[in-house]
């Protein structure tokens, strides 16, 4: 058997067919279903309590932060209500022992600091002036009201919502594992570090970063009736829609609005599928579950996202390294390469080291069409060590990775497929359906929105007349913005309770006043 015949046989068990992808979606859509019905299925389904998403005018200045992968960031972000919008962002790395600490306080107390040397750098002025009045304030906590800061908190995990600003963690993904934090409410965590610190920023409301971006891709296109689904393709995946309230047959324990008669929905669809009833296996995704943090969870994130795409590459590869009936990444003389000399892999590749391959590898596979593969070959060097490639082993190596994206692109398919037909937009053949993306895989690899729509087009119910109309846009800073407008969101709601409680006192104050008017002439 020849390379590249080799290189085909592990290409055939990525293929991911037009059958595969329809029969996805129905048992996406059954699974959507029955996550709105009961808690502790595959697809969570988690109620939001966000009822509305933004049309372009909200106005304001807030304060925004983000945890959900290698790095946390804060910004403070000024809407103003022409669906523009100015942000001031810092980020820093999340230091790899608190992602893997003892107990979630050290995390959330280094989250609490960045926020504080973001305020004192960029608000000075601000944070000066409330640092001072606190000393002379009486109100809770030592600010007046209307100068602490309104923080929308994007916290990328799956998290049971008790309500706009509560919610407690259910597991860590994307390599994350702080036991201590399961189960404990991560706005409060994060509130009790920020008062140590004696910040004026209160945590108004707690974000996933697929509602962000559903949020901002809103806020941005105001042309449109917002948009319909918001999905991250990154590190890891997920997306969250907007879902009749009626629908949602599960218990809603905090308070909401009903008035729209909508929710948003985190659907944590990286669970999808963990039994494995359809999601494609090959050997190479069993290895990679077995080793993981999380074997058996995860299951579709773990066959779409950027985390573990690298992954998969890695273990395929070796595997055909391994072959000895074929000659991969080794070659005798410099006469079978055309570089001139013989291939050589360096003892500390990451090709041998398990979670080192980072998944751009398969983005440069992916984006190299020159004639000799010299992009790949290049990429193979810089970042694998793997020197002096011959032609013949990069495209071995580019046949593989391609088809691992393109199976991951055609199962992202098959999740926008079963929630824009959740959404039943799909009936009015006027209506353009917006989906707002963000995340490194769909923003670098190259195709990947080419592979998705032409995948689209194939699913019944939409066919490629429905698949034009799915209209797939980069969401522009969903953390950022998308939290902002949730932490706006959040403070109306205060501000409604606030009234209403005024209002029930008031009534209560008037009953007493009108019962004791009442009980001399008794
Ligand atoms: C998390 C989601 C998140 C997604 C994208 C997943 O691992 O469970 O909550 O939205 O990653 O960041």
């Amino acid at each position: 058997m020849s390379l590249a015949e080799a290189a085909q046989a592990v290409v055939a068990q990525f293929e991911y067919t037009d059958d595969d992808v329809n029969r996805g979606v129905k048992e996406f859509l059954r699974q959507m279903d029955e996550g709105l019905s009961k808690d502790g299925t595959s697809l969570s389904q988690i109620p939001t309590y966000v009822t509305a998403v933004p049309n372009g005018t909200e106005k304001g200045l807030y304060m925004a932060v983000d945890l959900g992968g290698t790095n946390f960031r804060v910004c403070s972000v000024k809407l103003n209500g022409d669906s523009t919008f100015n942000i001031t962002s810092a980020k820093v790395p999340v230091p790899k022992e608190l992602m893997i600490a003892e107990t979630a306080e050290e995390l959330f107390a280094f989250l609490a600091l960045q926020i504080k040397a973001f305020l004192e750098k960029h608000h000075g002025d601000h944070f000066e002036q409330h640092i001072r009045r606190r000393m002379t304030m009486s109100a809770p906590n030592g600010f007046r009201d209307e100068n602490v800061f309104r923080m929308g908190f994007t916290f990328s995990f799956p998290v049971q919502q008790m309500g706009i600003n509560k919610g407690t963690l259910i597991r860590w993904t994307k390599g994350f594992d702080i036991p201590d934090a399961i189960g404990k409410d991560v706005c409060a965590l994060l509130q009790t570090e920020i008062d140590k610190l004696h910040l004026p920023v209160r945590v108004a409301a707690l974000v996933n970063d697929t509602v962000g971006t559903l949020m901002a891709h809103s806020y941005g296109a105001p042309e449109s009736s917002g948009a319909s689904l918001g999905a991250i393709f990154g590190t890891g995946t997920n997306g969250a829609y907007l879902e009749k309230l009626s629908n949602i047959k599960k218990t809603l324990v905090g308070e909401y609005d009903t008035s729209t008669g909508d929710m948003v929905v985190n659907t944590e669809w990286g669970s999808f599928d963990n039994q494995l009833n359809v999601l494609p296996v090959t050997p190479w995704d069993v290895a990679l579950d077995q080793q993981s943090v999380n074997p058996g969870l995860q299951m579709y994130e773990k066959r779409v996202s950027g985390m573990f795409l690298g992954e998969i590459l890695r273990l395929a590869v070796i595997d055909l390294m391994k072959n000895p009936d074929i000659s991969f990444f080794r070659d005798d003389n410099s006469g079978t390469n055309d570089l001139r000399s013989t291939t050589d892999i360096a003892e500390t590749s990451p090709i041998y080291k398990a979670w080192a391959v980072d998944s751009t590898i398969l983005s440069i596979a992916a984006g190299d069409h020159t004639p000799g593969l010299v992009l790949l070959r290049k990429g193979l060097d810089d970042s694998l060590q793997i020197h002096a490639a011959a032609y013949e082993d990069a495209r071995a190596f580019q046949a593989i990775a391609g088809a691992i994206g393109q199976r991951a692109a055609r199962l992202a398919a098959v999740a926008i497929a079963a929630v824009v037909i959740q959404t039943g937009k799909l009936a009015n053949p006027d209506e353009m359906i917006d989906v707002g993306v963000d995340g490194s895989l769909v923003e670098h690899y190259p195709y990947f929105r080419t592979m998705i729509q032409e995948a689209l087009s194939k699913v019944e119910g939409i066919g490629s007349e429905g698949a034009k109309r799915i209209r797939i846009g980069l969401a522009e800073d969903g953390s950022g913005v998308g939290a902002a407008l949730i932490a706006l969101v959040a403070a109306g709601m205060e501000k409604h309770a606030k009234n209403a409680a005024a209002k029930a006192a008031a009534a209560v104050a008037a009953a007493s006043e009108v019962s004791e008017k009442v009980t001399p002439a008794e």
